[in-house]
């Protein structure tokens, strides 16, 4: 592992993002997995603007995850660009791209520790009061209140020792508690009943 080079790596003249609004952009982009023979992505424009909700909608195995992972700059594109707010994403350094996102991953992720320090995961300022709020908009509070140490309920490797329905409700709290200037959510309510799922995204 520590003899392979990265192939995302960061501009040596980096640009920033001085008043981030929250819009992308993609322009032609045209995108092939590493060793894939054929365009996972062909010729994809559009633009969501801020304060807009915008959907890609696509059958299993469409590109739609492939899509949203070339924000973020998981992988580059091969042709066109992604810009954040006019800015192509291969401009700025990944660790000033990636502030102004929060991501929910379609497989949901937590990590050793306990609910709050995965909540806390990008945002370690976060007030424990704020913490009740995004866990309640997430629709995990409840839950998390029947809980016996509540937040302070250990999550084991993987969050094994939660459903999927809890996984994935922390982890968009989690990305709620960031704050970020744009969302992604990758088929993040898969595992929310109908009713969870209207109710998270009424809040
Ligand atoms: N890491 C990878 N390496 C190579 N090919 C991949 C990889 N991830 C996805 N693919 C391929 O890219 C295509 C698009 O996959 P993607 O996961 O983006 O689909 P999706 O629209 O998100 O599907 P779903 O609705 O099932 O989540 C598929 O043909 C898939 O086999
Ligand atoms: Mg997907």
């Amino acid at each position: 592992m520590l003899e392979i080079e990265p192939t995302i790596v960061d501009p040596e003249k980096p640009k920033k993002i001085e008043k981030p609004k929250g819009k992308i952009e993609f322009k032609n982009v045209y995108f092939k997995y590493p060793g894939g023979e054929d365009y996972a992505l062909r010729n994809i424009s559009f633009t969501a603007l801020p304060g807009q909700t915008t959907a890609i909608i696509g059958s299993t195995g469409s590109g739609k995850s492939t899509l949203v992972n070339l924000i973020p700059r998981f992988y580059d594109v091969d042709k066109g660009q992604v810009l954040i707010d006019d800015i192509d994403v291969r401009e700025l350094t990944q660790n000033e791209l990636r502030k102004y996102i929060g991501y929910v991953p379609q497989k949901s992720v937590l990590f050793s520790g306990t609910i709050e320090s995965n909540i806390k995961y990008g945002n370690e300022n976060l007030s424990d009061e704020e913490m009740e709020k995004v866990a309640d908009v997430a629709e995990a509070l409840e839950f998390i209140n029947n809980l016996p140490k509540r937040f302070k309920e250990e999550v084991s490797q993987g969050g094994k020792n939660f459903s999927g329905g809890q996984k994935q409700r922390l982890s968009i709290a989690r990305a709620l508690a960031k704050k970020p200037n744009i969302f992604i959510f990758d088929d993040s309510f898969s595992a929310l009943d109908f009713k969870t799922d209207l109710s998270v995204r009424k809040k």
